[in-house]
């Protein structure tokens, strides 16, 4: 089972497994391979990065770990369960334990909507004692309070806007979260900020964080273990350190070396 006492991070239980699911788009001369035969597996209570350029995948394997873009071939498990096949009613059950933050909160804020209505949506699912009781739980966990529920988007700074979106996801107790480019909005000091609330939720909750970034230096602050996507294809995957001190790929030791503060800092 735990493949890795290295990082001294606990029992290692493998919350979700991708056994070589690959995803392709369109057909004939027009199809594009997205994700080739990609496996990992995330472990509960640790936080693992998808690492690599644009293009490469990252997104396309966030969206079939959420379930919202089928695999084209390959198994996925949540809890030993096969996730690729799953009954209506077991979705639903599956999008509550998993949940996503994205990269471009403005997007998804209309622009008239206070905070509270935003959250309010997510609410819905809950019956109302525990409303209030999560939400203000959920806020607290990303540093803020019920006070900003009165809020429009356009009074909000971008850190305070991924952070409440961190805090709608969290309101659903997710077993996994996955933020896609969540921090890449935002200025050096705010991302810093976002990255240790995830660490936080890992420390504080036990949450299992998929972390997807073309940064790999943000990857490596913020992760357990690293995985090196190039083209579709997954071509390193291991313990950050293992990862930063002895890269085995050609591609892995390029994006390093386009680092340099983290090697002199090493
Ligand atoms: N719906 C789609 N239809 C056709 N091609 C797609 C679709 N979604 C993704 N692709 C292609 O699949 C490949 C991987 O895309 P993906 O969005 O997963 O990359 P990414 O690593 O997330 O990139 P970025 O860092 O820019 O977000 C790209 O070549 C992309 O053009
Ligand atoms: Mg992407």
């Amino acid at each position: 089972m735990s493949d890795d006492p290295s990082t001294g991070s606990g029992h290692g239980t493998e919350i979700f497994t991708a056994s070589g699911i690959g995803r392709t788009f369109g057909s004939g001369r027009n199809q594009v391979t997205a994700v080739e035969d990609v496996s990992f597996a995330l472990v509960e209570k640790e936080i693992t990065t998808i690492v690599g350029e644009s293009g490469s995948g990252k997104s396309t394997i966030a969206r079939m770990v959420l379930g919202l873009l089928p695999v084209s071939s390959g198994t996925m498990t949540f809890d030993g369960k096969d996730v690729t096949k799953l009954s209506t009613a077991a979705r639903i059950a599956y999008w509550r334990d998993v949940q996503a933050v994205f990269q471009d909160p403005f997007s998804s804020f209309n622009q008239f909507f206070t905070v509270r209505r935003l959250l309010n949506r997510s609410l819905r699912m809950l019956d109302r004692v525990s409303a209030k009781e999560r939400l203000e739980e959920a806020l607290g966990h990303v540093g803020m309070d019920l006070s900003v529920l009165d809020r429009f988007p356009h009074q909000l700074s971008g850190g305070q806007r991924q952070r409440i979106m961190i805090a709608r996801a969290l309101m659903l107790r997710p077993r996994l979260l996955i933020a896609d480019e969540a921090t890449s909005m935002l200025d050096a000091s705010l991302r810093v900020n976002i990255l240790n609330v995830l660490t936080d939720l890992r420390d504080e909750l036990g949450m299992t964080v998929l972390f997807i970034t073309h940064d790999i230096g943000q990857a490596c602050y913020l992760a357990d273990k690293v995985l090196v996507m190039e083209k579709g294809i997954l071509v390193e995957q291991g313990p950050t350190d293992d990862v930063i001190f002895n890269p085995q790929h050609e591609y892995t030791q390029r994006l390093l070396a386009d680092v340099p503060r983290l090697h002199e800092s090493a």
